[in-house]
């Protein structure tokens, strides 16, 4: 679990040539784009798809303006002027959370050494397609989609694996990056002679499943046996406006797939339960809130509690700053001292996520996996979005 030691250790970190995290030395290499497959033309890209998340304080505003002037991410009335609007003045408060996670989001940083871990293991295990580079294309700050495109572009593989790095699609997050993508080719020719495949959701892989069972059964053995079959096991998710869920977006019920999946793993051993977080502004999103529900659940009698980011697979903002500082601290302060709330650490370079991630890729690859899945392609029941539309088709023709 990354505790507020860890967040400290961060803090006193960023910057340095190399970053001891919970124990860990990381080199400095971690949070530069090239990596040890660079000298080597690559024969296939993978490219990971994120968010990404401001490396450093001053790249806050931008990242928040890139979010609220996206329409796939969030749809707003006269958003060109709204959006930069709000960007403007959350930048300080958000600001200020960097900064009490140690100045910037490691989301970069474990993309990367996801994605080295995931192509030695790659280059290994299949080298009739090695050797194989990953690539992160994040959609709001640096490295750009689009920037990580034309990189590609200049090493040339023969194929590329279009990678999202969100096992549960949304049109919000995985479909904005989708469409990002179908954006930068509009008006310009595709690389000749490459071969496309696209991973678009992995919400019920079993290795998922099995890594995440096995985080959560790292804080169960923190609880004392005599209550540790108590423990109640709050499966927490970014949240989603209603909106876009009665539109027809699959996210909420690929999320609920995943949860089945983990407690099945973990043969049912404990209560569990499905709850929301992050929701921002004033209308009505999925819930119930994370908060909420961990105060209803004191109520209850509940006193022992374990958060799992269902839905994110590395540390960032909302598992450092909203699970760890204001729920299992601040939080679990005002609940009381007879009140436990942990957290199970994401995914990141677990052994069993590196290998789900490899199974992934190979199985794209060989044919396992439809180059393109018709689920992607089949819009929302009430979807309005022309870019939409132009986008999957433009997807099943690339990758047919
Ligand atoms: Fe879901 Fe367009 S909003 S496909």
């Amino acid at each position: 679990m990354l505790n507020m030691n860890c967040i400290r250790e961060l803090a006193r970190n960023v910057g340095n040539n190399h970053v001891k995290l919970c124990g860990v030395t990381w080199s400095r290499h971690l949070s530069s784009p090239s990596t040890s497959q660079d000298s080597k033309k690559p024969k296939t890209g993978i490219m990971m798809l994120n968010m990404g998340g401001p490396q450093s304080t001053d790249q806050v505003h931008e990242y928040l303006l890139r979010i609220m002037t996206d329409r796939d991410m969030i749809q707003l009335p006269f958003q060109s002027k709204l959006g930069p609007y709000i960007a403007q003045r959350r930048t300080a408060e958000v600001q200020q959370k960097y900064k009490e996670i140690g100045g910037g989001s490691p989301i970069f940083k474990w993309t990367t050494l996801q994605g080295e871990l995931m192509c030695k293991k790659l280059d290994a295990e299949s080298p009739a397609t090695a050797p194989h580079k990953h690539y992160v294309a994040f959609r709001y700050v640096n490295p750009l989609t689009d920037d990580t495109l034309d990189q590609i572009e200049r090493d040339g593989p023969e194929r590329v694996v279009i990678f999202s790095q969100y096992p549960q699609y949304s049109c919000a997050t995985s479909g904005s990056s989708f469409n990002a993508i179908f954006s930068h080719y509009k008006g310009r020719k595709l690389p000749a002679g490459v071969k496309w495949n696209v991973i678009d959701r992995w919400a019920t892989h079993p290795l998922l499943a099995k890594c995440v069972a096995e985080r959560i059964r790292t804080e169960l053995d923190q609880f004392d046996e005599s209550c540790r079959n108590d423990v109640l096991i709050m499966f927490s998710a970014h949240s989603l406006p209603l909106k876009a869920v009665n539109r027809g977006d699959a996210y909420p019920f690929e999320v609920g797939s995943t949860v089945q999946l983990v407690m099945q793993e973990l043969g049912y051993s404990n209560p569990h339960s499905l709850v929301w977080q992050s929701k921002v502004g004033p209308l009505p999103w999925l819930s119930p809130a994370t908060d909420d529900a961990l105060k209803a659940y004191v109520k209850q009698g509940k006193k022992n509690f374990i958060l799992v980011p269902i839905a994110f697979v590395n540390e960032h903002i909302e598992t450092l700053h909203e699970m760890d500082i204001e729920y299992c601290h601040d939080l679990q302060k005002e609940l009381g001292k007879d009140v436990t709330i942990r957290r199970a650490a994401a995914p990141n370079d677990h052994p069993l996520f590196i290998d789900a991630l490899c199974d992934l890729v190979k199985s794209s690859l060989n044919g396992a996996l439809p180059a393109v899945g018709l689920k992607f392609l089949t819009r929302c029941p009430h979807c309005t979005n022309t870019r939409c539309l132009q986008s999957k088709e433009w997807f099943s023709q690339i990758c047919s």
